[in-house]
């Protein structure tokens, strides 16, 4: 590395404990914690998480694009999502370097806008039928809804799996999976895997109850003459173009697990805390159901209108800035490197939290007023690239992010089409909790109010 550069002092947080630094304030609430660290010492500041876990909190877009973009190669996965290796593999999520890198070319054609197109119909048509069974006046608990709604959709996009059969073959384990995953994330010291702790007990049973399905999934597909326009025959079709090889098992696999891990829990929150933002905002609201109805009037919803919804895209955006469903990215240094005139020292770890930047007023007016016309005139061509990055940046930015989008729109306008939500009487305070994404707490129950204006 080039030594000549100003080196910077990076601000320490002060007042941490002199044993375990910051790390109970951080567990306490991680989101007021990055959020109180950054008004007090501004865009770069370090702090401890133990005796000598070392990290760095980014908040400024400019810094952000070089650990993401410009130097991204200084940087590799921080710690907590190296730790889901053990439920996902090598996936895309988790690998590095040349794997990472051959993986991705491997796999983004299968999210090109075109095939995502494809997808369109089976998103409504799944909501369709889930909502189906909803009734005027009747209570359900959101959140299940929308993780079932959105574990249908990415069964029968990846597997052709229906709703009924995606849900009794994965839906369980998927969840326990996630459950003991975050419990490893959690923990400070993971125990090694072959230590029999009651948790990796159950993480193995999990696990290998997952790959039970996902193995004879793949097997039974590779006995298939015609292949299938779903993501799992387009990953499997998919040949590197230097040798012509396409992916082993125990890769599709990985890739598999991933997609589900990454793509499901995350639309799902973002999805609740939309319909929660809703019932808070009836102005917000009704312009909405403005929009969808006069765009859809008395046909059936279909694809096309996608384009069309700019409102109910803009409300997507907005839930998004507000409540991102994956609050912070985080990277651990790989080389000494210098960004922004500071030195950031290999094993140290750098968090950037969408959650702290999207409401800061540098960039946004009234940062917490839910306002999804500030959206209006593309409105994101005029911000710096990092003060918005829901879907992260650089060559890991989210692979599913045209997916989730179109689906996050497409479920919101097939609901609001048929349905008011309102918050049930004597509900709970509602909070962010960031487990491994950020979810309403304690839930969210909500009343079912059918509108007349349904077809
Ligand atoms: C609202 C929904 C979603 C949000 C907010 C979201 C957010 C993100 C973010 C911020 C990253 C980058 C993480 C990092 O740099 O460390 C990421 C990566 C990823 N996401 Fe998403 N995601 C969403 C939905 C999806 C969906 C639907 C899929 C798949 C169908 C998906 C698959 C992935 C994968 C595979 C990666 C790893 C990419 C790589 O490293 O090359 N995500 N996501």
């Amino acid at each position: 590395m080039d030594d000549s550069f100003n080196n910077k002092q990076i601000p320490l947080a002060q007042n941490g404990s002199f044993f375990t630094g910051h790390l109970n304030d951080f567990q306490k609430n991680p989101l007021h914690f990055m959020q109180n660290l950054t008004s007090e010492y501004g865009s770069i500041v370090r702090f401890r998480l133990g005796p000598l876990h070392k990290v760095i909190l980014l908040s400024d877009p400019e810094l952000i694009k070089e650990v993401l973009v410009t130097k991204q190669k200084s940087f590799i996965k921080s710690k907590d999502v190296q730790s889901l290796k053990a439920l996902v593999g090598e996936g895309l999520l988790t690998s590095e370097k040349e794997v990472h890198m051959q993986q991705r070319r491997l796999i983004q054609p299968a999210f090109k806008k075109t095939h995502i197109n494809l997808y369109a119909q089976d998103m409504i048509d799944i909501t369709e039928k889930y909502i189906g069974k909803w009734n005027d006046g009747m209570e359900t608990e959101v959140t299940e809804d929308m993780l079932d709604i959105t574990l249908g959709i990415i069964s029968k996009t990846m597997f052709s799996m229906d709703f009924k059969e995606g849900h009794e073959r994965l839906g369980d384990s998927v969840e326990n999976g996630m459950k003991l995953a975050i419990k490893r994330m959690r923990s400070i010291i993971p125990l090694p895997l072959w230590i029999p702790s009651k948790t990796n007990r159950e993480f193995k049973q999990v696990t290998q109850a997952l790959d039970e399905v996902l193995f004879s999934i793949i097997g039974n597909r590779r006995q298939e003459d015609s292949p299938k326009e779903d993501l799992l025959g387009i990953l499997m079709a998919a040949r590197e173009e230097n040798h012509g090889t396409g992916m082993t098992d125990q890769q599709l696999r990985d890739e598999l697990m991933t997609i589900f891990l990454a793509g499901h829990e995350t639309t799902a929150n973002a999805l609740s805390w939309t319909l929660y933002l809703l019932s808070q905002h009836p102005e917000v609201e009704e312009k909405l159901h403005k929009e969808i109805d006069s765009i859809i009037g008395t046909e059936t919803l279909n694809p096309e209108h996608f384009q069309m919804l700019t409102y109910t895209q803009n409300v997507i955006w907005e839930s998004l800035r507000l409540y991102p469903p994956a609050y912070v990215i985080g990277r651990q240094v790989d080389e000494d490197v210098e960004i922004g005139g500071f030195l950031f020292k290999k094993g140290e770890t750098v968090f950037m939290s969408q959650y702290v930047i999207h409401r800061q007023a540098d960039h946004f007016e009234e940062p917490d007023t839910f306002k999804p016309e500030r959206f209006e005139n593309n409105f994101m061509k005029t911000l710096p690239t990092y003060a918005y990055f829901p879907f992260g940046g650089g060559p890991r930015v989210c692979i599913g992010n045209h997916f989730a989008f179109m689906e996050m729109v497409l479920v919101l306008a097939c609901i609001a089409r048929r349905y008011r939500l309102l918050l049930s009487p004597n509900h709970k305070i509602i909070k962010p909790q960031p487990l491994i994404t950020l979810r309403p707490k304690p839930g969210l129950k909500m009343r079912l109010e059918k509108r007349n204006s349904e077809t």
